[in-house]
This record gives structure tokens, C-alpha cells and sequence, in this order.
């Protein structure tokens, strides 16, 4: 897996997402969340920015970094139902959803919005109380690198919020079957996944960076698992799966079916992890 290959894939596939994907018209392209209270897909697709601005209220922020920003629904939502004043900056690594969020905030000056790489971040972008990232984080190469840039650019005190599949125990354990073996496979290529690690190893690999995660929940439970959808597209994946790993759109299907079975048997999980960096 290569940065040039999720930009390319992106690029290409982002309209698509946006026009066929189930999105109820918020532009996120990240899973809808059926958390307490949630009664509309509207609302599900918005559960994982009610966990962010809680973050972004507590710590009064002022400036907020989204790292793999997608077209910018996840700051536009932000920036509207925080009240107070507030610098958004987001990154993605895909110029053409740059342009879609860039013309979408024409008038809105207190958000920015930078085609980058989140391993190599821009040096305008100022220090942030907040930096989150969205099913972004596992399309990076260098979590090395990822850390040590967002370390570097959160203030003392700061917060990183990751959302994002996670390696469970049992699926580091490397006790898996041959099928196992295969859907990990399928999800790795079809997703475009460089950074996959269980929540030690990504401990481990921010504490090096000043980083210490401060709260996790296994978010995996709140995801509709096996819907219609879903099916139509194991029925695919069963008549056509080599077909499908033609086309990087379909390819991305099929690494995606994969990633339910994975969530289904627990060998991964769908994570939410807050990490503080440290005051000195
Ligand atoms: C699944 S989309 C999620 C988009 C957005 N967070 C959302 O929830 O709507 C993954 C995003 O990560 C971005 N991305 C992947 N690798 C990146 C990298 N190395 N640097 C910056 N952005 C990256 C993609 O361009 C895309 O915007």
C-alpha cells in the first residue's frame, strides 16, 4: 500500500462515494454509528462528531485539526454546532476533495481546508487543542510518522480522537484459519489498510511520541452489521469476486465485505481512542 495509490483512489472514486454511497445528504464517507438515542441514519452518520465535539467543548477549543477530512462534512458539522470561535483546519491527501470542500466553505474564512500527506503535515497549520481522524488513519503508511507530526502539532494537554478498525488480540495472534487469512487479505487491498495495529501497539508507538491514551471504547457493537446491502454484495463478492479485483471501486467493495466478517468474528474492531499529549 502506497500514499500515490489511496490519493489516486480517492480522486477518482470520491464523486462516486458521494453519489451512491447511503450518506443522507451529510457527505461523510465513514460508517453511520447506531448509538443511544440515535433514531435516523442522518444521526448515526453524526454519532462519531457528537464523541469529537464533546472533546472540543471540554477543552474549550480554538483551533480543531481534522486529519483525512474526506469533501469536509465532518467540519462542517463541527463548525456549526460549536458555538464558539473556532479555527478548522483539514487535511486530506486527495486534491479532488480538497477542491469539493474548498468550494463547499467558499464563504466560511474560519475554515481551511490543505491537499497533504497527515505523515507530512503543512507548517501553516497552527497547533490545535483537538485533532481528530475518521477511518483515516489505517490508509497511512508511517504511524510512526503520524504521530510524531500530530504530537507536534497539538498544544500541551492536547487531544488525538482516533475512529477507526483496530487488530484485535485474536487477530494479531496469528491463531487463524485459512479463510481468516484470506478476508484479512481482501480487506488490506480492497481498503487500501497500511496501518493496522492492536490498541498495545498503538500505545506503545504513542507513548514514544509523548502521546497517552486517556479513554477507548469498542464501538463495534453500534455498527448495522449484515444489512441488504451487504448481502447483495457477498452474493457478488461469491458469483464474481475475482472479477471485482479488476476495478479498485469494486475491489474496495469486496475488502469492505471482508471487514464485516472480520468485525463479526472479532478479529477486529471498530475503535474509538482518545489520546492526551503530555503538558511538558
Ligand atoms: C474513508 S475516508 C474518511 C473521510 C472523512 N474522515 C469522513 O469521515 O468523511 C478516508 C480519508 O482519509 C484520507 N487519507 C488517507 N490517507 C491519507 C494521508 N496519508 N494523508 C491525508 N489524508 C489521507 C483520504 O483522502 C480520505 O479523505
Amino acid at each position: 500500500m502506497s500514499n500515490s495509490n489511496v490519493k489516486k483512489f480517492y480522486n477518482k472514486n470520491t464523486n462516486k462515494f458521494l453519489r451512491f454511497g447511503k450518506n443522507a445528504g451529510t457527505k461523510v464517507i465513514h460508517q453511520p454509528l447506531w448509538g443511544e438515542g440515535v433514531k435516523t441514519l442522518e444521526e448515526a452518520l453524526h454519532f462519531s462528531h457528537y464523541l469529537i465535539l464533546k472533546h472540543i467543548k471540554e477543552k474549550n477549543a480554538k483551533v480543531v485539526l481534522d486529519l483525512g477530512c474526506g469533501v469536509g462534512a465532518s467540519v462542517f458539522y463541527l463548525n456549526k454546532n460549536y458555538k464558539k470561535e473556532c479555527d478548522f483546519y483539514g487535511v486530506s491527501i486527495s486534491e479532488e476533495q480538497i477542491k469539493i470542500a474548498k468550494d463547499s466553505f467558499n464563504n466560511i474564512k474560519n475554515c481551511h481546508f490543505f491537499a497533504a500527506n497527515f505523515e507530512k503535515l503543512p507548517g501553516e497549520i497552527p497547533k490545535a487543542d483537538i485533532a481528530y481522524a475518521i477511518e483515516a488513519f489505517v490508509h497511512g503508511t508511517d504511524a510512526e510518522a503520524f504521530f510524531e507530526q500530530v504530537a507536534g502539532k497539538l498544544k500541551p494537554g492536547g487531544r488525538l480522537i482516533l475512529i477507526d478498525d483496530m487488530l484485535t488480540q485474536k487477530g494479531a495472534s496469528g491463531k487463524i484459519s485459512q479463510t481468516q487469512v484470506r478476508q484479512l487479505q481482501a480487506y488490506r487491498s480492497g481498503w487500501m489498510i497500511g496501518n493496522l495495529y492492536t490498541i498495545n501497539q498503538l500505545n506503545n508507538l504513542a507513548e514514544n511520541m509523548n502521546l497517552k491514551i486517556i479513554e477507548n471504547k469498542n464501538l463495534t457493537s453500534l455498527m448495522h452489521l449484515g444489512r441488504f446491502r451487504d448481502k447483495m454484495i457477498g452474493l457478488m463478492v461469491f458469483l464474481a469476486g475475482r472479477w471485482m479485483d479488476a476495478s479498485p471501486y469494486w475491489k474496495n467493495m469486496k475488502g469492505g465485505y471482508s471487514k464485516q466478517a472480520l468485525l463479526k468474528t472479532g478479529l477486529l474492531e471498530y475503535q474509538y481512542i482518545v489520546f492526551k499529549k503530555n503538558n511538558s
